[in-house]
């Protein structure tokens, strides 16, 4: 067995956080994503943000889940699909009307294993931030909120990311980083496209 690699220390890495720090900020900076980090975070607030999310997550994740039914034993997402915990966190919040679906943006699935990586980056990824929301939110909203989706993997957060990293770093060709990270840095555009276009039917 291989030793785990330390996630932060791969050039794939250093590569795909330094072209997406900019995007990132762009969202943790978003009218519909900030108001989950106040401190008195409103129950409205939230189910409008995760019914924004249920559009990202329904395409990204139908997205790699296409591309990974021709290569079943490359990485298990089904695993780790976060859309049923989003799709219950709404139905306990009793989100009237059917979730916010990705209208307008198409999101194709990856055509190889660094487009994979982007994509998986990504969301994955949206899962550390994920972390610290949920601890924001728990405190402002309370324990009987539903936070299934946010919560994410809990207490195995880091080692799920570690295993990304090691397959990533394990299954990605040199060759492949530019399609990596050219694949997160639009998603991360397809995704702030989508949070406007919510966040302008909301207001
Ligand atoms: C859909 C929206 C989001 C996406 C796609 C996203 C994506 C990512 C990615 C890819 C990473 C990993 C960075 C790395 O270590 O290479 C990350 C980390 C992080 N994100 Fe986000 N993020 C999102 C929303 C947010 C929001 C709203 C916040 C608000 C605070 C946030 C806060 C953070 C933090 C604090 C980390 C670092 C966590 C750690 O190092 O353990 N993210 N996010």
């Amino acid at each position: 067995m291989t030793e785990p690699t330390p996630d932060l220390d791969t050039p794939l890495h250093a590569q795909l956080r330094a072209a997406t720090k900019l995007p990132h900020h762009v969202l943790d900076h978003h009218p519909l994503l900030a108001p989950l980090l106040r401190p008195d975070p409103r129950l409205d607030d939230y189910a409008a943000a995760l019914a924004a999310l249920h559009g990202v997550y329904a395409v990204a994740e139908a997205a790699m889940l296409d591309f990974l039914a021709s290569r079943p034993d490359l990485f298990d997402y089904a695993a780790r699909r976060k859309l049923p915990a989003l799709e219950a966190d709404l139905v306990a919040l009793g989100h009237p009307g059917r979730p916010v679906t990705m209208a307008g943006e198409t999101l194709p699935p990856p055509a190889n294993v660094g487009e994979l990586v982007g994509m998986l980056y990504t969301i994955e990824g949206s899962t550390r931030g994920g972390r610290f929301i949920y601890k924001q939110l728990r405190q402002g909203l309370g324990d009987a909120a539903p936070l299934g989706f946010f919560a994410g993997y809990g207490d195995a957060s880091d080692q799920r990311w570690q295993e990304f990293w090691q397959f990533a770093t394990d299954r990605c060709p040199p060759e492949e980083f530019a399609d990596a990270v050219r694949t997160a840095v639009h998603l991360f555009g397809v995704i702030k496209s989508h949070l406007d276009r919510c966040h302008a039917v909301e207001g």
